[in-house]
C-alpha cells in the first residue's frame, strides 16, 4: 500500500497526541512514511514534540517524525495536512466566553460572538496555512477541523475557492457514536440523512444496512434523557459541561420534534437559559474547565515521557473518534467512496436554501472530494433559523474581507444571540479592542 506523508498544523494543539495515537492505530489502514507538526508557537509546540519524537521512536520507528515551526520544512513533500489551529489560544477563547458576558450576551468558542470573534482570527491563520500548503505541496488537500468550522468554511470559499479543502466536524460523529450506543449498533453500521450548517443541524433519519429506521426509537430516548447513554462513548464531550449540554437536547427536541437535533442548537434556541447558567460562575468558563483538564493532562504527560525519556507506561490515549479523519484522508487516497457528513457548498443539497451557503450535510467522498446528497425541501422554521445563522456566517466573511466595521455591526446585530443593535455596538468596540492585531483593523 502506499505510504503517505502528512503535516499536523497546529503541531502544539491539546489533540496533537491523540490524533497521532490515532493515526499509529490505523498503520494498516492508512500507512505513513512521514509525519510533521508545525505550528507558530515553537515553545508550546516543542514539549508535544519531544514527547512524540521518543514515542514514535519507540513504538513506530519507520515513520520519519519532526517538528518544525519552518513553513518551507512543514509544507514541502506532503500529502495531506491535518489542521487544527486555534488562533490566539486559550487566552483569547477565555476572552470568548467572558467579553460578551459583560454586554449580558453568553459566550462562546463557536457560537455567538464568541464564535464570531474567534472566526475573525481564525480567517488569518486559515489563509496563510493554506497558502503554506500550496506553495510547497501543490497537489496536497488539507482535511481542517479548526474552529468555527462555519466562518472557516465560508472564508475558504470565498477567499481561496480552488484550494483543496476539505472541511468537517466532529459533532455529527461524536453523536451518532450516542445513537448508535441507543440503539445498540456500532456507528457504521449506521448511515444518516441531516441537514444544516456547522453546529447548527438535524438529523432525519438514521437507519442500518438493512433500512430499518431508528428515529422514532432515539426521539423517544431524547425525549426524555437527551444524548446522555449510559456508557460514556464519546471521549471528547465528557466533562461535565458536556453532560449538562447533551441532557439539554431534550428540550431542543421538544420544540421541533421531528427531527434530532445537534445539540449546539442550545445557544441559539435557549441563549436566556445559557446566560443564566454562565452568570452563576462567570469567571469560570468552558475555557478554564479544558485549561485545567485536558490542556494540562496532556502536557504534563508529555514532560512525563521526556523527563523519562521513554513513553513506556505513559502512552497518550488514542484519539479513537477522531478515527473518521483517516477515513476522509483514505476516500480521496483510495477513491473509497465513503459517506460522511462534511460541510460543503449547497448547490442544491437542500433544495430551498442558497446555493452559495455553506451547509453541512452527508457526502460522498472520493478522490475529487466531496459530492452532496440531496436532502430535499426543510422545514420553513429550520430554514428561517438556518437563513439568518448562515447570513451572520456571511456579513462576518464579508466584514473581514472588506475591512468593514458596518458589516461586523450588522453580523453581531443580526446573530439571533444578541438582543439588539445598541448591544451588538458596544460589544464590537468591546471585542475589536480585546482582540487588537489578531483581527484586520475595521472602519
Ligand atoms: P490549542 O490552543 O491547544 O492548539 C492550537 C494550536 O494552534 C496552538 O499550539 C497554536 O499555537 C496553534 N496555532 C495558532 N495559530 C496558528 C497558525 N497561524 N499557524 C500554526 N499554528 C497555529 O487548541 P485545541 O483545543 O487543541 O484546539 C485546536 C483546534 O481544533 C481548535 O480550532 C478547536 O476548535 C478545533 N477542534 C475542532 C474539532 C472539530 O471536530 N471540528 C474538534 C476538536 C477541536
Ligand atoms: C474543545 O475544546 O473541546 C472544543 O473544541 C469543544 C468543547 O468546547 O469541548
Amino acid at each position: 500500500m502506499k505510504k503517505f506523508s502528512v503535516v499536523i498544523a497546529g503541531g502544539g494543539s491539546t489533540f496533537t497526541p491523540g490524533i497521532v495515537m490515532m493515526l499509529l492505530d490505523n498503520q494498516d489502514r492508512f500507512p505513513l512514511r512521514t509525519l510533521k507538526l508545525y505550528d507558530n508557537d515553537e515553545e508550546r509546540q516543542k514539549t508535544l514534540g519531544d514527547a512524540l519524537a521518543i514515542l514514535l521512536r519507540e513504538q513506530a520507528p519507520e515513520i520519519d517524525f519532526s517538528y518544525t515551526t519552518d513553513p518551507e520544512a512543514a509544507f514541502s513533500d506532503v500529502d495531506f495536512c491535518m489542521a487544527h489551529i486555534r488562533v490566539g489560544k486559550y487566552a483569547m477563547r477565555e476572552k470568548d466566553e467572558k467579553v460578551p458576558l459583560r454586554h449580558g450576551v453568553f459566550g462562546q468558542e463557536t457560537c455567538g460572538p464568541g464564535g464570531i470573534a474567534y472566526g475573525m482570527r481564525s480567517i488569518t491563520g486559515m489563509l496563510e496555512i493554506i497558502d503554506y500548503m500550496e506553495k510547497y505541496s501543490p497537489e496536497c488537500w488539507m482535511l481542517n477541523y479548526s474552529n468555527p468550522a462555519a466562518i472557516v468554511a465560508e472564508a475558504c470559499r470565498v477567499l481561496r475557492p480552488d484550494s483543496k479543502i476539505l472541511n468537517i466536524c466532529d459533532m455529527p460523529v461524536g453523536t451518532l457514536r450516542r445513537m448508535s450506543q441507543i440503539v445498540g449498533k456500532t456507528p457504521a453500521e449506521l448511515e444518516v440523512r441531516y441537514f444544516g450548517l456547522n453546529h447548527f443541524g438535524w438529523w432525519t433519519s438514521v437507519k442500518d444496512q438493512s433500512g430499518h429506521e431508528y428515529i422514532d426509537q432515539i426521539r423517544d430516548y431524547v425525549a426524555e434523557n437527551g444524548y446522555l447513554t449510559q456508557v460514556e462513548v464519546d471521549t471528547q464531550h465528557t466533562d461535565p459541561s458536556w453532560q449538562e449540554t447533551h441532557r439539554k437536547a431534550k428540550d431542543l427536541l421538544a420544540v421541533a420534534p421531528d427531527y434530532l437535533p445537534n445539540t449546539y442548537l442550545k445557544y441559539y434556541l435557549y441563549p436566556d437559559y445559557v446566560l443564566d447558567h454562565m452568570m452563576e460562575h462567570p469567571e469560570y468558563t468552558r475555557s478554564n474547565e479544558v485549561m485545567e483538564n485536558r490542556e494540562k493532562h496532556v502536557f504534563d504527560h508529555a514532560k512525563k515521557i521526556t523527563a523519562q525519556g521513554s513513553a513506556e507506561g505513559i502512552a497518550f490515549e488514542i484519539d479513537a473518534h477522531a478515527s473518521f479523519i483517516v477515513d476522509l484522508a483514505r476516500a480521496i487516497a483510495f477513491n473509497t467512496h465513503e459517506r460522511m457528513v462534511m460541510i460543503v457548498e449547497n448547490n442544491g443539497a437542500i433544495a430551498n436554501f442558497p446555493d452559495d451557503a455553506m451547509v453541512e450535510v452527508p457526502c460522498i467522498v472520493g478522490n475529487d472530494g466531496p459530492e452532496a446528497l440531496t436532502q430535499g425541501i426543510i422545514p420553513q422554521f429550520q430554514q428561517a433559523l438556518m437563513f439568518q445563522q448562515v447570513t451572520v456566517e456571511k456579513l462576518v466573511v464579508e466584514a473581514y474581507a472588506e475591512n468593514s466595521y458596518q458589516k461586523m455591526w450588522q453580523a453581531l446585530t443580526l446573530s439571533k444571540t444578541v438582543p439588539s443593535a445598541q448591544v451588538a455596538k458596544e460589544l464590537l468596540d468591546d471585542l475589536i479592542s480585546e482582540n487588537g492585531d489578531y483581527w484586520p483593523e475595521l472602519h
